[in-house]
């Protein structure tokens, strides 16, 4: 990749230098240019900046050494190639992971430094208009920085380390904070309990060293959304923060209808898939079907931000109450795998009238998730075919 950057402060960059970036340099990764402002003066001062027009405070960057630098720029680039023009300034776009995705997929990125109020906005015109360049203002955050130059050291990393070959281990860029959308979990080294000078030892998680690579993804998963929840709530899609412990439970109602079918028909695709059928009820059930069906069960939903987001049935076997069915448990599919399947399993359990002696559920024979959920929780799949073709039942006593 070629970076060129403009400032009137060139050893600013110099950090771009040490480490991997450095690095990178060195082995021909990036070829990193970097240009003074003021070479494109012609004055005796070198000035760079005037007074504004208009009036106002501090001063502003003057078009002409801009252009020049600008062109001089452009120019370098082979067979009428040209560079994306970066222009860092506090009213810019912001600058995320992935607008560094972005960038990192340009051949040649050029960065303008601003310094005092900014450039002229003419410059801006001039490079889109005369030079073709793309231009791009971004901003690092909202806050003001004195200059660009920060803001291009901290840009040209986190683009940089995207580029093949720059990091070392590709896996360490996929378990990243922003990488997908989370904050990541926090880390540890030895030693296991470590003692502070003020003699106070604090232990690494038990989890850590349990060689449960399983319990281990878990819990950072677990801390991956406290900590987004806790520091970035804003990255945080209001259900995705959901867990067992804030799980609100309530009696589904005749309005609930539609969205039930929604989520049940988004629930049993996997279904369909697992056991090679489509023929399967929750698929194929009309609005009017399942708010038939809410008559006929007790039926409980979850709704996180106002999203129907889980939910499960029941009621006593019409031809034996000492057997309490349930039935149409169904978290939506981006929140599985968090507990809340077993969470509402545990809760239709619970609502089962004082003369039960058994609870009864059934599935797809091939329903592989389904079967080790339901067996984890107690349930033991009963001979022979279940209520239905293609399916078993699974019973549970009550205790
Ligand atoms: N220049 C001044 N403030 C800046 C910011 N927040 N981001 C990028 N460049 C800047």
């Amino acid at each position: 990749m070629i970076l060129d950057v403009v400032s009137i402060f060139p050893e600013y960059l110099a950090p771009l230098d040490l480490s991997l970036i450095g690095k990178a340099r060195r082995e021909g990764l990036l070829d990193l240019r970097v240009h003074d402002l003021r070479d494109f003066t012609h004055d005796r001062h070198h000035s760079v900046d005037d007074s504004p027009y208009g009036g106002g405070a501090g001063m502003v960057m003057k078009p002409q050494p801009w252009a020049e630098a600008l062109a001089h720029v452009a120019a370098s680039g082979a067979h009428g190639a040209r560079p994306r023009l970066i222009v860092p300034g506090p009213g810019g776009m912001p600058f995320t992971q992935a607008l560094a995705r972005e960038l990192a997929e340009e051949p040649w990125l050029a960065f303008a430094c601003g310094r005092y109020e900014g450039i002229d906005e003419r410059v801006y015109e001039y490079a889109a208009d005369e030079l073709g360049l793309e231009v791009s203002v971004v901003s690092l955050g909202d806050y003001v920085l004195n200059g660009g130059e920060v803001a291009v050291l901290a840009m040209v990393e986190a683009v940089a380390r995207l580029l093949p070959g720059v990091i070392g281990n590709a896996e360490s860029l996929v378990e990243e904070s922003h990488e997908d959308g989370l904050l990541e979990y926090p880390v540890y080294t030895k030693p296991a309990s470590w003692e502070s000078s003020a003699g106070v030892t604090r232990a690494v998680p038990p989890v850590l060293l349990s060689g449960d690579h399983g319990a281990i993804a878990a819990w950072r998963h677990q801390q991956r959304l406290e900590r987004t929840a806790a520091r970035r709530p804003d990255l945080l899609h209001s259900a995705a923060a959901l867990t067992t412990q804030d799980l609100a439970i309530t009696a589904a109602q005749p309005s609930d209808a539609a969205e039930l079918t929604t989520l049940q028909r988004a629930c049993w695709v996997s279904e369909a898939k697992a056991n090679d059928t489509h023929d399967i009820p929750p698929l194929v059930e009309s609005v009017d079907d399942v708010a038939h069906g809410l008559l006929e069960w007790q039926t409980w939903v979850v709704r996180e931000g106002g999203r129907l987001v889980a939910s499960v049935r029941a009621r006593s076997h019409p031809d034996d109450p000492a057997t309490w069915q349930i039935g149409r448990l169904m978290v939506a599919p981006d929140l599985q795998g968090r507990g809340l399947g077993r969470a509402l399993l545990a809760h239709a359990e619970a609502q089962a009238p004082s003369g039960t002696a058994a609870y009864w559920l059934n599935t797809g024979t091939r329903s592989d998730r389904n079967l080790r959920t339901y067996r984890k929780a107690g349930y033991r799949v009963q001979p022979g075919e279940g209520a239905f073709p293609g399916t078993v039942d699974l019973l549970k006593r009550r205790r």
